[in-house]
């Protein structure tokens, strides 16, 4: 299916100055349900078509990279219910979406940690969906599931102790190399949704010089406009990376 919504991208968006690498930590799912009087998973549900607009959203406006941040080191401590929802709702996703996704020439890639406690279909479904779009390069999805920030930079020095590095050879690019996804660059835009300001372990090493974009809009709501706006803001701010004007 292509773009259900095909819409103009605004004129004020400066084609020249597009975020290359947005993240976003897609948050108020459950408070999304709760003010319907609905239960916590039918907002997780309904994340569904935020992150395909948001998704299309990028695209249209040339953004090369879109990381979401899914389900956290953090989120196993959830009822067990929610998890167990979140896990099916998760495979369900690569299931509904990967053919779309690739048609869109989408590279569907994950971070976090691969470990015993995600199901074996998940994980399956991951690489399925991993390897069908793998020569795509038009942007990637880069699905944040089952990560946590720490947890990222403990596997990287964990790879650097059994690759065998001496202490002078411990860098910052000898880590970053050995992060989850070194190709990609690290993020200029962080839109966090659901009016919570805080990072909640998404990318601590990345971010170092990210702009940080808040909305209150709760994640099953937001659209693509909402990604504009934020581009937006981020146009309108100086980055520095610590000198003066560049
Ligand atoms: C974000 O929504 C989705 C995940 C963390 C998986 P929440 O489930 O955190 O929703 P709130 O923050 O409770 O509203
Ligand atoms: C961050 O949201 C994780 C995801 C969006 C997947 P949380 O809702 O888990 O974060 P906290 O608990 O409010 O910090
Ligand atoms: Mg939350």
């Amino acid at each position: 299916m292509p773009d259900p919504r095909p819409l103009p991208v605004p004129e004020w968006i400066d084609r020249t100055r597009v975020p290359t690498h947005i993240a976003v930590v897609m948050d108020g799912n459950g408070r999304w349900a709760r003010r319907r009087g609905l239960p916590r998973t039918d907002g997780h549900a309904a994340g569904e078509a935020a992150l395909m607009d948001t998704t299309y959203g990028a695209l249209a406006v040339g953004v090369r990279a879109l990381t979401v941040y899914a389900f956290s080191t953090e989120n196993w401590r959830r009822p067990t219910d929610e998890v167990r929802f979140l896990m099916n709702f998760n495979k369900g996703l690569l299931e509904r979406r990967s053919h779309e996704l690739h048609d869109e020439g989408v590279r569907i890639v994950f971070s976090g940690r691969r470990d015993w406690r995600v199901p074996r279909q998940v994980l399956r479904r991951m690489d399925e969906s991993r390897s069908l779009t793998e020569h795509n390069r038009r942007m990637t999805l880069n699905i944040a599931f089952n990560y946590g920030g720490r947890a990222e930079i403990v596997d990287a020095v964990s790879r650097l102790v059994a690759d065998g590095v001496a202490p002078a050879g411990v860098s910052e690019r000898a880590i970053r190399e050995r992060l989850y996804h070194p190709e990609l660059p690290d993020p200029d835009l962080v839109v966090r949704t659901s009016g919570e300001h805080r990072i909640s372990n998404f990318l601590l090493w990345e971010l170092a010089y990210a702009e940080l974009v808040f909305t209150d809009v709760l994640w099953p709501d937001f659209r693509r406009e909402d990604l504009f706006a934020a581009i937006e803001e981020f146009q309108q701010r100086e980055r520095r990376f610590g000198g003066l004007d560049r």
